[in-house]
């Protein structure tokens, strides 16, 4: 699959590192771009202010060009995820502001009918954000809020966080074995 990651400036930047470290990069064409706030509140976030992203994953340094494959229709791609997701962002692309890269991609997988998922960070939404995830889903985004569940549990924060990054990886249709399936062995 060739599948678009994109990190955004919500807080929950190891959601971003957990998904990269379990889509191997090698099996899938993985694309990684950050916005710049994403990058400021990984700064705060994340062990050593930065993700550890391999080598084989194919990065990109700002998020003002359109100058990168997936912003346009005519490039196939498989999927898109935006995690963290911020209502920036999610206002944006509910509202055709294609004016940063992530933005006009995200914008681009809605009008190619491709899967494109938002994980979506906030608390508590106002209106404003609730009518913007219901307009994303309407034109066929899936969100997957940041909204872990505990009926496992979960002994680590990776282990809280993974439960989201499971629920990505299965709508992504990527096999994993991050947590155990409700009323199975494993
Ligand atoms: C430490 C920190 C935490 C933030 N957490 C959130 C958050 O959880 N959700 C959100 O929507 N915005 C959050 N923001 C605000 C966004 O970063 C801000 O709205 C920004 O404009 C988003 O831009 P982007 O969508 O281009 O990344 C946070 C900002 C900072 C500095």
């Amino acid at each position: 699959m060739k599948i678009v990651v994109a990190m955004t400036g919500a807080s929950g930047a190891i959601y971003t590192q957990r998904l990269l470290d379990n889509l191997d990069s090698k099996a899938h064409e993985i694309h990684f771009i950050s916005t710049k706030y994403a990058r400021e509140v990984g700064q705060l976030e994340l062990p050593k202010g930065e993700l550890r992203i391999a080598s084989s994953v194919i990065q990109y340094d700002e998020n003002g060009s359109m100058f990168v494959p997936f912003v346009s229709g005519s490039s196939k791609f498989d999927a898109m995820v935006v995690i963290p997701a911020s209502m920036g962002t999610i206002g944006r692309v509910a509202n055709g502001v294609s004016d940063s890269t992530v933005a006009r991609a995200a914008d681009v997988f809605l009008k190619e009918r491709r899967k494109l998922i938002f994980v979506p960070r906030e608390s508590p939404y106002n209106l404003v954000h609730l009518r913007n995830m219901a307009t994303l889903t309407e034109a066929g985004a899936t969100i997957i809020p940041a909204s872990p569940s505990f009926y496992n549990k979960p002994k680590t924060v990776t282990e809280v966080v993974d439960t989201i990054v499971a629920r990505v990886l299965d709508h992504l249709g990527i096999e994993h074995k991050l947590v155990k399936r409700w009323q199975s062995a494993e």
